[in-house]
């Protein structure tokens, strides 16, 4: 498994294991509408408004792929400055998305240690990511040190969800 930077042209393999894996993990948590209105075509938008560091524009935010020996794209990590609200913390991570099939396999571990090794080359010390509460993979956070300190309600569509935000004071704990 090679994991890397994301380059520009991997935009449309790295919306595809996005919706692909909302579709395995949401299922039956968030609700069927909101789950089918991702489409690889809206994810690719809203990869180019949000994640301006993958275009190269600003470097506090970076995006690591996980891809095969035959070119496949199967998972992501994205993180970078707090993207949302005010939290005394450095870093956010935005999303770590497996495709179904290479899931525990050590890959998400792979992900999470190249990007807080990119986010202390940018400076960062401290970091949250938000998880809804309803999903087993809080377990991998709290495996890689994370601890449960904050928590929010989102709204989606009219019902609402909690999340947790774990935190790590010192990053580098991961690697
Ligand atoms: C969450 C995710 C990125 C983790 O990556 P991964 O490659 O599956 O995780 P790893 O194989 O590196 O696992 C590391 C540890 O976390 C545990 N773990 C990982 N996912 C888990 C899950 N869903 N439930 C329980 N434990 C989990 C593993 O068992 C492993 O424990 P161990 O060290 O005792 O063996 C991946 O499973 C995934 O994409 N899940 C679906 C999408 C998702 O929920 N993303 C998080 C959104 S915030």
């Amino acid at each position: 498994m090679i994991i890397r930077q994301a380059k520009r042209s991997d935009i449309e393999q790295i919306a595809k294991v996005q919706v692909s894996s909302w579709n395995t993990t949401y299922r039956g948590i968030l609700p069927d509408e909101l789950i089918d209105s991702r489409t690889v075509e809206n994810r690719i938008e809203s990869m180019k408004t949000n994640w301006k560091g993958f275009h190269g524009d600003i470097i506090s935010r970076i995006v690591i792929v996980a891809e095969t020996e035959s070119d496949e794209i199967v998972g992501f990590a994205a993180g970078g400055d707090i993207f949302q609200g005010d939290y005394p913390y450095d870093a956010e991570g935005y999303a770590f998305y497996i495709i179904k099939e290479y899931q525990q396999k050590g890959i998400g571990t792979l992900l999470l240690k190249e990007l807080v090794k990119f986010l202390l080359s940018f400076g960062f010390k401290s970091m949250i990511i938000w998880i809804l509460e309803e999903n087993p993979a809080c377990k991998f956070y709290e495996k890689l040190g994370g601890v449960a300190k904050e928590r929010k309600i989102d709204k989606f569509g009219e019902e609402e969800f909690s999340l947790v935000g774990y935190v790590w004071d010192n990053i580098s704990i991961i690697i």
